[in-house]
């Protein structure tokens, strides 16, 4: 329950007509009929979702768009990051063309982050645009990727190179739901949990150093409480800076060394993408304080809580063998923040304190991850 007692925060993405709502907390699978009656344009509805999310929310899902009088169909995908691509897009989009589709049905994602993305981009450009309800169900999707409207696939060129921006028109993020994910998939999300301290929300880092262990162990008021705090960031964020002309490059905090890591591994199980998130965000730290922006202390803070949070902090012992820094920079130059073939990158003044670092030098990028990829 929240201070007023209600089982769910409501947060504002303030986008003028494409503005909408989050809500926040408990049920919200179950209750969703209820949230999406008055909003659909017409009562159809298509759930995508993969077959682990299915297995625990889909029948309820079901239950409740049923109670609602929304009809649905559901197209069930393949679980993890490999779905991401151009043959599942197809794939998807086929399968919403065979079940008739209108302009007026809406795709509601039932996931995480794979789901949201490649869902979404379908929504996108399926008929030109459908509508679009997010309900997340990773900690990942629910404080980063389910709002903010980035939707897409990743190709052999690097990760979401593909994808448009598509609003969704509501999301629903039930902490339930994250009883029913795996340890490592949690862990996972809990560095874009660590992000969003990092960029710039210092006292939220102590609240983390001093509960993180509590919410990934399963304190549902602490989940709700993180998902709350960062959903609000994203919100203001995205709400000033939609389409990441300014601020919003601020959440690629980790993101670009994290995605010339993912690319580098296969975008598979050896690497998931909040672990890549969790190297990308001590080695933001370690290259500030190696370029003496911020203090050593800090870096050692960034990287001691993600390690005891039970994620890698390090690019050394990557699967698959040992890389060079110029195959990582190699990635890190596919980026879509690159300018002028210089990578931007976001590192920081200290815990709270990220920024938009322009025009980084090459040679010195090039030595730290030399030192970093050794060891
Ligand atoms: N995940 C970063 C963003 O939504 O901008």
């Amino acid at each position: 329950m929240n201070e007023a007692g209600e089982r769910h925060d409501r947060l504002r993405v303030d986008l003028g007509a494409r503005g909408y709502d989050i809500l926040v907390g408990e049920d919200l699978v179950a209750t969703a009929g209820r949230h999406l009656a008055g909003l659909l344009a017409q009562p159809r509805a298509v759930v995508v979702t993969d077959g682990n999310v299915a297995a625990h929310w889909l029948e309820p899902l079901g239950r409740t768009l049923a109670g609602a009088g929304i009809a649905h169909d559901a197209v069930v995908l393949e679980a993890g990051e490999r779905s991401k691509d151009y043959a599942h897009l197809e794939r998807l989009l086929d399968r919403l063309l065979d079940l008739r589709v209108e302009r007026r049905t809406s795709l509601v994602a039932l996931g995480g982050g794979v789901v949201g993305d490649l869902a979404g981009f379908a929504a996108a450009i399926a008929l030109r645009g459908l509508d679009l309800v997010q309900v997340p169900t990773s900690l990942l999707a629910q404080v980063d990727s389910s709002v903010g409207g980035k939707t897409g696939i990743n190709t052999r060129h690097g990760k979401n190179l593909i994808g448009a921006f598509h609003q969704p028109r509501l999301v629903l993020a039930d902490v339930g739901t994250l009883d029913t994910l795996p340890p490592r998939e949690l862990r996972a999300g809990y560095a874009e949990v660590v992000k969003y301290a990092l960029i710039g929300d210092a006292p939220f880092f102590s609240w983390l150093a001093a509960n993180g262990r509590d919410l990934l162990a399963g304190d549902r008021r602490k989940r709700r409480h993180a998902v709350l705090v960062c959903c609000r960031a994203k919100a203001t964020i995205v709400g000033a800076d939609e389409r990441e002309a300014g601020p919003r490059a601020l959440l690629n905090l980790g993101h670009t060394f994290g995605h010339a890591l993912e690319s580098l591994t296969g975008y598979g199980d050896a690497l998931l993408h909040g672990e890549a998130v969790a190297i990308g965000l001590a080695l933001a730290f370690a290259f500030s304080a190696r370029l003496g922006l911020c203090a050593d202390e800090d870096a050692d803070r960034v990287r001691r809580h993600l390690e005891a949070a039970g994620l890698p902090s390090s690019p050394a012992g990557l699967p698959g063998g040992r890389r060079s820094p110029d195959e990582v920079l190699s990635r890190m130059e596919q980026d879509k923040k690159v300018v002028g073939g210089e990578p931007t990158l976001i590192l920081a003044r200290g815990i709270g304190q990220a920024f938009v670092a322009r025009g980084v030098e090459r040679r010195k990028l090039r030595a730290f991850l030399a030192d970093a990829l050794s060891g």
